[in-house]
């Protein structure tokens, strides 16, 4: 028999709360560490603009895609797939990429809180400095007040080197989501977005104000929008691919399991739209944040995955209210980080739940345990096993630690097939009926999605893919 997954029986309690937590999935390390380093080091105005057009094009179309599978499923990612395939006519063997979603979602999740634990010490050392600012009676300092340039560089290896120190962070991260995701949909889940993203949306409108002020704003707009067509080299334009997809929380199921817990159809079009206006105006501000700090203090932008670790802090020590800001920027991505990191964990929890039939804090242990100990290869590939090359064999990942290759492998490898697979389901197997029901679009804005699922996203998803994995292609 094939429809055999319970449904989990859970949902939001209404549509804001589903776009909240939507866009709390969306936003997260990927827009506050990942774009400004890309957009840094790609020389920023062409990568930015190009950015903009794959998320419009491609990211968006999906985003309604997976939407609409969990809506229609109401149960985790392989039901739901396998739910619409029945109803479609089409095979139910399109299910497994359900289930190669929830096992990227775990993989991601394990190396996501890792990252996200750097982010929760970087946080404690910053308040912590804070709050001696506030004890030495001047509570506007800059940061790490004393600290040279060079200590405050020393501090990111020193924290690399330290497993003890990498291992509590993680512990406490994984924790929290662990403990979040338990607690389920509307108690759980729902209940930290409704608190955080408008926590969230207060810091960071803060923060872009502060550096709009201190900084130079001037620079840093010109720099994020001024295309320099010549540096939108082909390997720009597949990071700016893989980062929409990333971005967006797709091709790993995410959207259609927090979909399933939908209970009435209205407007999913423009409840996609919004969550993909929200991410790239989150993304960009977080540019229009950081560039500013970056250039008034006369810093690189092109530092890569240091930019947030060792430029800023060092930014904030010079600047006045140093103190006090740089602490509220970790607590800004923290929390980011936290909203994102519940969505991948409940991708394999829901599929725990609806194909296993485990309670839900079973599943979310056995997966949130598991992630965890992945997690600890990833750190420990940071200090004692620094040597170890997972998958050495394959040139694309040859001097590639544990970390990044976890992370490449599953956003070079499993994302952009998800994302294929979903387009090729929706565009090409969904009943079409069942299509224009569910999202309710208008005529025209239908032809327009079914053409760029069916057509534009498998081609743009295909062309990642393959120049992802052979970079050779593109002359690198
Ligand atoms: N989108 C999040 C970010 O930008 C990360 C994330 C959450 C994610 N869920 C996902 C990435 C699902 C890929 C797939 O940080």
């Amino acid at each position: 028999m094939v429809a055999t997954s319970q449904t989990t029986g859970e949902g939001w309690s209404s549509r804001s709360a589903f776009i909240l937590a939507a866009v709390g999935a969306a936003v997260g390390l990927g827009n506050i560490w990942r774009f400004p380093t890309l957009a840094g080091e790609s020389g920023g105005g062409a990568f930015v603009i190009f950015y903009i057009g794959c998320v419009f094009l491609l990211g968006l179309p999906l985003v309604l895609s997976e939407i609409f599978v969990g809506r229609v499923g109401q149960t985790d990612a392989v039901g739901s797939i396998r739910k619409v395939a029945v109803q479609s006519g089409a095979s139910p063997s399109w299910s497994i990429f359900g289930g190669i979603g929830a096992i990227a979602a775990f993989l991601i999740v394990s190396f996501y809180s890792v990252v996200a634990g750097w982010v929760l010490y970087y946080a404690g050392v910053m308040g912590w400095d804070f709050l001696q600012a506030i004890m030495s009676g001047d509570p506007f300092r800059g940061a790490l007040a004393g600290e040279s340039q060079e200590q405050i560089q020393q501090r990111l290896g020193d924290m690399f080197a330290s497993p003890g120190l990498l291992l509590a962070m993680h512990f406490a991260f994984m924790g929290l989501t662990f403990y979040i995701v338990a607690r389920g949909v509307s108690s759980g889940i729902e209940k930290a977005a409704t608190y955080l993203m408008p926590a969230f949306f207060v810091l960071l409108l803060g923060l872009v104000i502060y550096g709009a002020i201190e900084g130079d704003i001037g620079d840093a707009v010109a720099f994020l929008f001024t295309p320099d067509w010549s540096k939108l080299t082909p390997q720009v334009m597949n990071s700016a691919l893989g980062q929409a997809l990333f971005s967006l929380s797709l091709g790993v199921a995410g959207l259609i399991t927090y979909g399933s817990y939908i209970k009435e159809n209205s407007g999913l079009g423009a409840t996609s739209a919004m969550i993909a206006f929200a991410d790239t105006g989150v993304a960009i501000l977080a540019g229009l944040m950081i560039f500013p700090i970056v250039f008034a203090v006369g810093l690189d932008p092109a530092a890569g995955p240091t930019l947030v670790f060792q430029t800023l802090p060092f930014a904030f020590q010079t600047m006045p209210g140093g103190a006090l800001f740089g602490f509220l920027f970790f607590i800004l991505i923290l929390v980011a980080a936290v909203t994102s990191s519940i969505s991948l964990l409940e991708v394999p929890t829901a599929w725990g739940i609806g194909e296993r039939g485990w309670s839900r804090p079973k599943s979310s242990a056995i997966f949130g345990g598991g992630a965890f100990l992945i997690g600890i290869a990833c750190l420990l590939g940071y200090n004692v096993w620094a040597d170890v090359r997972p998958l050495g064999f394959w040139s694309l990942f040859e001097n590639t630690d544990i970390l990044d290759t976890v992370d490449g492998f599953t956003g070079k490898v499993m994302l952009p097939l998800g994302a294929l697979f979903t387009s090729l389901f929706v565009g090409w197997k969904a009943d079409a009926s069942l299509l224009r029901t569910t999202t309710g679009l208008s005529p025209a804005m239908f032809g327009l999605w079914r053409f760029l699922i069916a057509w534009l996203c498998p081609l743009a998803v295909t062309i990642i893919l393959v120049t992802g994995l052979f970079p050779s292609i593109l002359g690198a």
